[in-house]
């Protein structure tokens, strides 16, 4: 199968390593990105991988992708709790979204316990590190191999 899967990181990950490491683990951005890029190279699709900080430049990422992407993952981060104007973004994505934490969100704060995106993606992966982007790639695959 041939195309592009995009990955798109929201506010702070950037700092995946330093931030916060007990919660989100010492493996970096780019760490993360080299595993999309191998996982996604089994499934013979390649990765456009963005992050960042602004809300409006995911909502205009998303909407540059939304139809020719094979697929999107996303980790909003903390926009995940907050943004309908990327909820709505999402909903008009063609191909599979899986939305994507690598904490337990539902073992922490309360306020990390409901995304705003989750109803708009096919698939939520939470709490298994940073190899939860690499089962939502192969699970884009398999989705985009199934439509
Ligand atoms: C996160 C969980 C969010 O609640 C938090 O704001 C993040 C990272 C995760 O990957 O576990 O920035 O999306």
């Amino acid at each position: 199968m041939a195309g592009t899967v995009v990955v798109l990181n929201g506010p702070n990950l950037n700092l995946l390593g330093e931030r916060e490491p007990e919660v989100y683990g010492r493996e970096t951005l780019a760490d993360v990105e080299a595993l999309c890029r191998t996982t996604a190279a089994e499934a013979g699709l390649e990765v456009d991988f963005r992050q960042s900080n602004h809300e409006g430049d995911l909502v205009d990422a998303v909407q540059e992708v939304r139809r020719s992407a094979v697929g999107l993952v996303v980790n909003a981060g903390a926009l995940t709790h907050t943004s309908v104007a990327l909820r709505d973004a999402l909903a008009t994505v063609v191909g599979p979204v899986v939305e994507v934490h690598i904490s337990n969100v539902h073992a922490r704060e309360e306020f990390r316990h409901h995304s705003y995106l989750s109803a708009v993606s096919d698939a939520v992966i939470v709490g298994c590190g940073v190899q939860g982007y690499a089962f939502a790639i192969a699970r884009v695959a398999t989705v985009a191999r199934e439509r």
